[in-house]
Formats: structure tokens, C-alpha cells, sequence
């Protein structure tokens, strides 16, 4: 295909993702039948809630007229199309078919509060403690994976690329294997990190989704560790599996599937795009909004409020920086942008509690008249808005205790377009395997060392921090999420051709 056609897939594609790809919710209420034709007018908004994953396989979508199968959990059902909840993107002119998965409040409860974000999401981010196991939830995660397989094998021939996304399908692969034409491909893209096997021992049901995952044809991950410890659990945990580390295949119950790394960027380009046309007297007003001197030194966290993203760990550091460097108050002011998330479950609310009272706290200790050290909101921001505060800070801080890869730190630099902001980022966060030689690396739980590199990163001359911002714009580029998926593609173009798939069924 053509460049501007997006990376060239080697089949038809069918995404299967819990999340859609665009999310449709009514601003105000629902449209009777009688103007139910003038539906697409400003009442509808619109988001994407799989972020660059949608913007990047919009492209290839449309050039296969592909399928893309997801949790139905936005409340507008204006434009559906057939019975089986599929739905036209985009709605004016079918390019590919989003189909919209029901799922009953209870499955909703067990299968995303549950088993996913209530076993998976710990597991996988070495937080054992936060695990809690409650009865049906895997027995739901089953039978949710067995719908989302079920809808996969409506659509499926023998040419099509299956390509799953993250941890929420960890059993479905090897459930789709069993359903659909032996020619198609199956690929699943793990998003989260992959745990030691010290960790994976805490797993009920471990064995099953380690079945589960080598249905695939391919699994990849974003970073070389995660896919060696995947093997290293494959290894321990399932009899029967035949580990090759030196091509990272294992061969299980007649079939082969190929382990890979291949770490996803951002659509670069558009973010600078964005960023340069950024609208300064927008920024100011949001300074004014949120009682920010204009003047003062930037520095940015941008989160989804999550017990991974270290949160409370930032701000001490920042509490320490201000205790050490009294200069700086008033001079330098950190906006903290969160983003409520996954609040049925207790942990997060009770995170997002402390979040919100640290932020208070130091505020009272530091705060004058004129400023406060830390402006902290959870506001939703227009795109526009957020490229624009990209570009104003001064620092971005990245300092995840766990992260898979972290897209933030990518969007920033990709948003840097003066290359003069300094990144200060969390050696644990798969990002900092490609950025970390050039940003300013930090141990999130040290606090001293990080207040150091805070300090550092605002007194760092000039032509070194546009030194380090110009290899990093190249670094985020140069892997962007198109090149992200092609390589994708390239992968699964591979192993469709292995000889192990053939002993498929
Ligand atoms: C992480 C996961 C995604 C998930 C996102 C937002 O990035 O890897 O799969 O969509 O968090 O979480 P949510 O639970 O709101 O989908």
C-alpha cells in the first residue's frame, strides 16, 4: 500500500480490543425518533479511548475494510446498523465496521472490575498484595473471552489477521484457534509488563492463561524483558511447553507461537502538528483559570490516577525539592493533571484520596498569596489544550513505579517543538529503554535523588537540554506508532509463514 494507506497488513484485519475505538456519548440527552436522522449534529461527542492505537489503525482499517470488535460501553446506540451491534466508521461513509459488544452489568463487574483490573493489573505490575481474588470473576473472564471469541469467528476467513489487544483476552486466542478457518492469523499485543515468575505464582489460574496465550501465532510485548519472563513462566508453569530461547518460540499442543519485543510509539507527527499551531493565548487562559503566574517555571505530570504511576512518590520529591531549593517558590509551579480511573474498585479510590490530600497538604506548607506550588486538576483537556501545555513546560516528569511503556513521556517530546523541555523519567517504565540515555533518569522511590534531578533539570544549561531534546524527538520519530506497526505486520507476515502453524487443528 501506499504510504499514505498506513503500514501495509497482509490480510484483512479484525482488532479485538476491550475498549472502542471511538466512543460516542450524548451530551445531552438522547435524540428522539423524530430527529434520530439529524443524530450526527453537535449533541454526539465523540472520544478515542484506545488513543493512539485508534489513530494509528484507522488508516489500515479502511484500506482492508476491516473489523474492529470491542466492549460496547458508550451509551449512544444511534447508529447501529444490522442486529448484531455493528456500527459504520466512519458513520457517513462505511470505511470498516466497529462491532459493539453487549455486556450485561454483571460480566462488566467480574470480567473488567474483576479479573482484569483486580487480578491481572496488580499481577502483572508486581503489586501481589493488591491482588483480590473474588469467586466467578475468572469463571466471567472465561465467558466474556468466549463472547468476544464467538464475535471474532463472525467475521472471520481464511485470510484474516486477528490481532488482540492486552490483557483483558488473555484465554480468547487459543478459543479463537478452535473457531475459525486454519489459514487465518492470530497476533495479540500485550500492553501491560509481563511479571517474574516469583510473581506469577500468585495467579489463580495461571496455568490457563498461559494456555490461553499460545494459541497465538505471535505475542509480542513492548520490551525484551517482559517477553523473556513471559518464556521463563511458560517454562515453570505450563508442563508441556517446549521453550526454544534462542529463536523465542514455544511449541505447546501441536502448535508454535513466536515471542517478540517490539516497543509501540506515538503518532509523532500529528502532536507536533498540533503543538505548532498551539494557541499561547489558550495557555494563558488555562493559567488564569487555574491561578498559575504566567511567568513562572512549568513542570507537567499527566496521569491516569493509578497506584502504578507513582503519584504519591512525585509529589514527596517535589515537597523535598521546595524544602531544599526555598529559591525556587514561587518561580517554578507543578501542574498535576489526572484522570479518574477504574473508581469501582476500592484501591483506586482510596489512591485517588491520598493523591488529592498530598497535594493539599504541601500546597499549605509552601503556598503564598500569589502561588501555589502545585496546581492539581482532573479536568478533562481538549487535545489541543494538552499539546499546547506540552510545549509551555519546562519539565515533564514521568515516574511510574511500573509502567509498560508510557506514551505520556513520547507525546511530550513528540509536543516539544522549541526542543527545549527536559524529561525526567522513571527507570522503570519501558520508555526508558529507548529514552533513558537522554532524559534525566530517576528511581521513583528515591526521593532525595529525584528532588537532585528536578533541581537538575531546571538549572541544566541551555544548549544541553536542546541537545538531549533533539536525540530524543529523533529517538520518538523514528519509532512512532507506524513504524510501531509495521513492524507489527512484518512479524505476523513471518510467522504466517512458519511451519509449526500448519500443525495447527
Ligand atoms: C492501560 C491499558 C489499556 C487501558 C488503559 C486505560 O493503558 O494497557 O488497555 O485501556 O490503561 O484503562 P481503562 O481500564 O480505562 O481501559
Amino acid at each position: 500500500a501506499a504510504a499514505s494507506d498506513g503500514p501495509d497488513c497482509p490480510g484483512s484485519l479484525i482488532v479485538v480490543s476491550n475498549r472502542e475505538p471511538y466512543r460516542h456519548a450524548y451530551e445531552d440527552e438522547p435524540p428522539t425518533d423524530a430527529d434520530a436522522e439529524t443524530a450526527s449534529d453537535t449533541s454526539i461527542s465523540v472520544d478515542e479511548p484506545t488513543g493512539g492505537l485508534t489513530a494509528g489503525l484507522d488508516p489500515v482499517m479502511q484500506e482492508t475494510s476491516g473489523t474492529w470488535i470491542a466492549w460496547g460501553d458508550g451509551d449512544a446506540d444511534f447508529d447501529v446498523t444490522d442486529e448484531r451491534n455493528c456500527v459504520a466508521v466512519p458513520p457517513e461513509d462505511e470505511e470498516y465496521t466497529l462491532r459493539r459488544l453487549e455486556l450485561s452489568e454483571e460480566a462488566v463487574d467480574s470480567y473488567y472490575y474483576g479479573f482484569s483490573n483486580r487480578v491481572l493489573w496488580p499481577l502483572c505490575h508486581d503489586f501481589p498484595d493488591l491482588i483480590e481474588d473474588r469467586s466467578n470473576d475468572f469463571e466471567w473472564y472465561r465467558t466474556v473471552n468466549e463472547q468476544f471469541t464467538d464475535a471474532v469467528a463472525d467475521h472471520a476467513t481464511d485470510d484474516s489477521v486477528i490481532w488482540l489487544q492486552d490483557y483483558h483476552l488473555a484465554l480468547a486466542p487459543r478459543m479463537i484457534r478452535e473457531s475459525v478457518p486454519p489459514g487465518a492469523t492470530i497476533a495479540h499485543f500485550w500492553h501491560i509488563p509481563w511479571p517474574s515468575p516469583t510473581t506469577y505464582q500468585h495467579c489463580p489460574a495461571g496455568g490457563h492463561l498461559l494456555e490461553g496465550l499460545l494459541g497465538n501465532d505471535l505475542l509480542s510485548f513492548h520490551v525484551e524483558r517482559y517477553a523473556d519472563r513471559f518464556l521463563d513462566c511458560v517454562d515453570r508453569f505450563l508442563p508441556g511447553a517446549t521453550v526454544d530461547r534462542a529463536q523465542r518460540t514455544v511449541s505447546y499442543d501441536g502448535g508454535t507461537t513466536r515471542v517478540v519485543a517490539t516497543s509501540m510509539g506515538v503518532d509523532a507527527d500529528s502532536y507536533d502538528r498540533v503543538a505548532r499551531s498551539a494557541d499561547f493565548e489558550q495557555v494563558s487562559s488555562l493559567f488564569e483559570e487555574y491561578d498559575i503566574p504566567q511567568d513562572t517555571a512549568i513542570g507537567l505530570g499527566l496521569d491516569r490516577l493509578d497506584y502504578t504511576k507513582g503519584i504519591p512518590e512525585r509529589l514527596a520529591a517535589i515537597e523535598r525539592f521546595f524544602e531544599w531549593n526555598p529559591d525556587w517558590r514561587g518561580e517554578f509551579t507543578f501542574v498535576q493533571k489526572a484522570t479518574p480511573s477504574r473508581t469501582n474498585i476500592e484501591t483506586y479510590e482510596r489512591h485517588g484520596e491520598l493523591v488529592r490530600s498530598e497535594v493539599q497538604r504541601i500546597n499549605r506548607r509552601f503556598e503564598t498569596d500569589a502561588w501555589q506550588p502545585i496546581v492539581y486538576t482532573e479536568d478533562v483537556l481538549p487535545n489541543e489544550a494538552l499539546c499546547a501545555l506540552y510545549r509551555r513546560a519546562d519539565v515533564m516528569v514521568v515516574s511510574p513505579l511500573v509502567d509498560g511503556m508510557n506514551l505520556v513521556a513520547q507525546e511530550y517530546v513528540a509536543a516539544s517543538v522549541d526542543g527545549d523541555g527536559t524529561l525526567v523519567l522513571s527507570d522503570r517504565t519501558g520508555a526508558h529503554e529507548r529514552l533513558g540515555s537522554h532524559a534525566l533518569t530517576i528511581d521513583p522511590t528515591d526521593t532525595d535523588g529525584f528532588a537532585v534531578q528536578l533541581e537538575h533539570a531546571l538549572s541544566m544549561p541551555p544548549h544541553e537540554r536542546r541537545r538531549r531534546m533533539n536525540t530524543l524527538r529523533q529517538r520518538v520519530f523514528n519509532g512512532d506508532i507506524e513504524s510501531w506497526m509495521s513492524t507489527q505486520f512484518d512479524w505476523i507476515r513471518r510467522v504466517h509463514g512458519d511451519p509449526g502453524r500448519k500443525r495447527r487443528r
